[in-house]
């Protein structure tokens, strides 16, 4: 399996890793990070959790031939709370988040990922979960496609698109992604398919809705910062700008005092900030990086800590 870990060295070292800490990757991949961890914690444990199975399977093997002080969940990140506390872990030294899919989750065919090849419109992380982009695209209002186009896709053609799904599919079930590719090309005309490719937003879209990214990320970082310990970080990894506003939107909510009380003296215990901002601009990759790796192109990384 080949997953190029996007600003591996620059998360691990802005983890503060220490030797006896309680770490938690919340997205697990094909390890690269959670190795650079547990190499750095002989006291201390790591937990780590995808949703995939095949990444977990992957990464168990990699990991035993480091250590045994590791714990793999099979499960959403939103729920890292409760998952967490099933092992009586309440309180963490840090956690990582290197959003969206894996390499081999975009590169497998029949995942239904990649607008590219042609597969079943699946585009699960979480091979388990019963809602599938299959169902999103025959089922689904226009109302609510074109929605999800515009909120997830950013797609200017929204209701065009979603128009010609409904049209297609009252004579046929939208089965493969190609077959969707091509309706968005009709939907569109070949002039604004071709030099924009609405193929790409519309299908980012579908993700987002499929695996409910981005609630996912706002209810895992809430209950993480409040399970950090003082000095303990979070470091995100973001792809695109609709993850990089969430991030940085809960950052701001808990690391900013409200306006009413900026500059008095004293600020009620419950409005006094958490967290602090370890940088005001997001990290993104070097040149040496982009030039190994064009798939951290759009790349951010965000640094916190408990205060
Ligand atoms: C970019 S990859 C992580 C790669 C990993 N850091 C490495 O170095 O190999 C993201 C992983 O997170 C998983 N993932 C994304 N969102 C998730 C969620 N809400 N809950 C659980 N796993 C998730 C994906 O299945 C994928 O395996």
């Amino acid at each position: 399996m080949v997953h190029y870990s996007v600003m591996k060295e620059i998360a691990i070292e802005n983890l503060n890793i220490k030797d006896d800490g309680v770490y938690v990757d919340a997205t697990l991949g094909y390890a690269g990070h959670s190795t650079e961890i547990l190499k750095r914690i002989k006291k201390g444990f790591l937990f780590a959790l995808d949703a995939d199975t095949q990444a977990l399977e992957y990464s168990h093997q990699k990991l035993s031939s480091i250590a045994s002080n590791f714990c793999l969940i099979h499960a959403n990140f939103k729920d890292l709370k409760m998952e967490l506390n099933k092992y009586d872990c309440k309180e963490v030294d840090g956690f990582l988040f290197d959003l969206g899919l894996s390499s081999p989750e975009i590169d497998d065919k029949t995942r239904g990922f990649s607008f590219m090849s042609d597969a079943r419109l699946d585009m699960r992380m979480d091979q388990t979960q019963k809602l599938d982009a299959e169902y999103v695209v025959n089922n689904y209002t226009v109302f609510d496609l074109t929605n999800i186009f515009y909120k997830y896709g950013e797609e200017p053609k929204s209701k065009l698109i979603a128009s010609k799904i409904e049209e297609y599919r009252k004579k046929k079930k939208i089965e493969t992604t190609l077959e969707l590719v091509e309706i968005i090309k009709a939907s569109v005309g070949a002039n604004y398919f071709y030099k924009k490719h609405p193929e790409r937003e519309i299908f980012q879209a579908i993700r987002i809705e499929v695996n409910k990214e981005l609630e996912a990320i706002e209810q895992a970082l809430e209950d993480a910062i409040k399970m950090l310990k003082v000095g303990g970080r979070i470091c995100v990894i973001t792809f695109h700008s609709l993850e990089d506003r969430v991030v940085k939107n809960i950052f701001k909510k808990y690391s900013d005092v409200p306006e009413i009380f900026k500059g008095m003296p004293d600020i009620p215990l419950e409005y006094k900030p958490i967290i602090k901002l370890i940088n005001k601009k997001p990290i993104t990759p070097s040149v040496e990086e982009l030039k190994e790796n064009s798939r951290s192109k759009s790349a951010k990384l965000r640094v916190i800590e408990r205060i």
